[in-house]
């Protein structure tokens, strides 16, 4: 079964031809990043517009890779949250479009079920029960997949993302928009130890996490001392080991609480450096094997709300010509 995934979420135009949930066919993500940077961060108005400009190309090309046409496509995947709504917007009324125009089933796409499903672009899937933990710029969730479409949310971020501080931070640190990335090559010659950061205390359930007060403290250091090469380069070093550190603290526990057989680490932020690293070590010790995409398949991109709504549409769940872009679309309505 092939089908064709769009991910129109934030500022990639993003869009793929997967096989059967897992094989990929081709994949292009058509970045605005060059857009965006003068501005030090997205502007929901010019990325909704340049989705409408690039969304039919970028299908295109897709289908030009894989040497395909349309009619060879037996299922449309697209994303309907979260996410910006004008650039939502695009992709839905596209995605909806071309599955009642080609008379092929719909499957609308939780973002964040997208991302989980960037883990199952292989040929050795992993095995259920499944533990994901989710990082973006939007999310820090801990995610129990039992199942495909059967998930219980552990834990999630009571404030900012992770990948949201590592790019609010690096913004002050004057590093290049988007900072995410940047910010994990300075962060590669500095001291990590030169600027500590404390666990923050969380008084949401018991595997939420906080990543404010550690933003807070990033930019006060940043105030003290001045942005001197150096002390940007300690202080992106300090930040990443506390993030990474506070995102794998309730890993060994949860292991111990679900009896999951595997370990997953998916989301913009499966990109960083050391949260790889560090995530390898774990699962060694844990015993337990560990999930993570190549970096392609970490960041936003169409294979994976392909993978997902492959595995929607094989369960028989069909979006019906009412899917609407929701914004702030919940992690519970999947
Ligand atoms: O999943 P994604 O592409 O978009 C959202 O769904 O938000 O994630 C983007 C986030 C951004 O915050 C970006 O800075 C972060 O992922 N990111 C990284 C790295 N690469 C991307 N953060 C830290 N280190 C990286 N290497
Ligand atoms: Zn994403």
């Amino acid at each position: 079964m092939k089908i064709l995934g769009i991910d129109t979420s934030c500022d990639d135009t993003s869009c793929a031809v997967v096989e059967d949930g897992h094989r990929v066919l081709s994949s292009i993500v058509s970045s605005q990043v060059d857009l965006h940077a003068r501005f030090g961060g997205v502007v929901p108005e010019i990325a909704s517009r340049k989705h409408m400009e690039m969304m039919i190309p970028v299908v295109e090309e897709c289908l030009s890779q894989a040497s395909l046409t349309l009619s060879d496509l037996d299922g449309i995947a697209v994303t309907y949250g979260p996410g910006l709504l004008g650039s939502l917007l695009v992709g839905v009324s596209y995605g909806k479009s071309l599955a009642y125009g080609l008379g092929i089933p719909l499957a609308g796409v939780h973002h964040l079920e997208g991302h989980i499903s960037a883990n199952f672009l292989r040929d050795d899937p992993p095995p259920f029960p499944l533990l994901n933990l989710v990082v973006s710029g939007g999310h820090s969730d801990l995610i129990l997949m039992r199942d495909h479409g059967a998930y219980t949310v552990l834990g999630e971020t009571l404030d900012d993302a992770a990948g949201e501080v590592f790019d609010k931070v690096a913004r002050e640190l004057g590093l290049p928009y988007p900072g995410g990335p940047h910010l994990d090559k300075v962060a590669d010659q500095g001291d990590e130890d030169e600027v500590k950061f404390t666990r923050p205390k969380i008084h949401g359930h018991r595997f939420d996490y906080s990543f404010s007060g550690t933003k807070t403290r990033a930019l006060q250091e940043l105030e003290k001392r001045g942005a001197s090469p150096e002390t940007v380069r300690d202080i992106a070093a300090g930040l990443r080991k506390a993030i990474v550190r506070d995102l794998l603290y309730h890993v060994p526990e949860v292991f111990k609480m679900t009896g999951a057989r595997a370990f997953a680490v998916s989301g913009g932020v499966a990109a960083n450096s050391l949260l790889r690293r560090e995530s390898e070590r774990l699962s060694k010790e844990l015993g337990v094997p560990l999930y993570i995409p190549p970096k392609e398949y970490c960041t936003d991109n169409g294979a994976m709300i392909a993978s997902a709504g492959y595995f929607r549409l094989k369960a028989g769940k069909v979006s019906g010509p009412d899917l609407s872009a929701e914004a702030s679309l919940p992690l519970t309505s999947w």
